[in-house]
């Protein structure tokens, strides 16, 4: 669905379709360059991270390998509870590996710090972080992200594999959340 059909649970449209896989391709070009040459591991974060994911490796004209990580730091609700638990592991061995972990958006960074010193202690090549979005006014742990889609402001934000209780995940856009749907 797009946001057409939901457009009373939106205050606004951030970014469109056209302009999510335009963005996707110039941030598959920069990894491209960044890791020509270097065999890559990209992992996801579930679930919110599928469709970048899917869009991402699909935009990029390498080899790449792709597994998946399950995290729990939100319960269902709009705030960051700061708990952080594996629910799924990698099934690869990422020592000597580069590791390109994707996810769609940083809020608090408490779930990218985490685990990005979660798999360092593993002894991989490198580590780096690839997210879609980020709410730089949100940030509470200090993260290294080498790829941005874009900065957002520190809003609710839905679509694009992003929830509000599950819902609007598969909504092909991306928009602010209306405070009336979760107040
Ligand atoms: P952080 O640990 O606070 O950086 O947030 C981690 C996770 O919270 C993200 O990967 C999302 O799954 C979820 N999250 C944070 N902000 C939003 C939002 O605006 N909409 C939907 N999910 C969000
Ligand atoms: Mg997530």
């Amino acid at each position: 669905m797009d946001a057409s059909h939901v457009d009373q649970d939106l205050v606004n449209v951030l970014f469109t379709e056209k302009q999510i896989q335009d963005r996707l391709a110039e941030l598959a070009r920069e990894v491209e360059r960044d890791y020509a040459d270097q065999d890559l591991l990209i992992v996801g974060i579930l679930r919110g991270a599928v469709m970048v994911m899917a869009d991402l490796a699909r935009s990029l004209e390498r080899h790449v390998e792709m597994d998946w990580m399950a995290i729990s730091s939100y319960g269902s609700g709009t705030k960051s509870s700061g708990v952080v638990r594996i629910l799924k592991d990698l099934d690869t061995d990422i020592t000597g590996r580069h590791v390109l972990i994707v996810d769609e958006i940083i809020d608090t960074g408490l779930t990218l710090s985490w685990l990005t010193s979660n798999l360092s202690s593993r002894e991989p090549a490198s580590v780096e972080i690839l997210t879609l979005l980020r709410k730089p006014e949100a940030l509470q742990m200090p993260v290294e992200v080498k790829y941005v889609g874009w900065d957002i402001p520190n809003e609710f934000v839905v679509g694009y594999g992003l929830d509000y209780r599950e819902r609007y995940r598969n909504l092909r856009d991306i928009g602010t959340l209306a405070p009336h749907v979760y107040s």
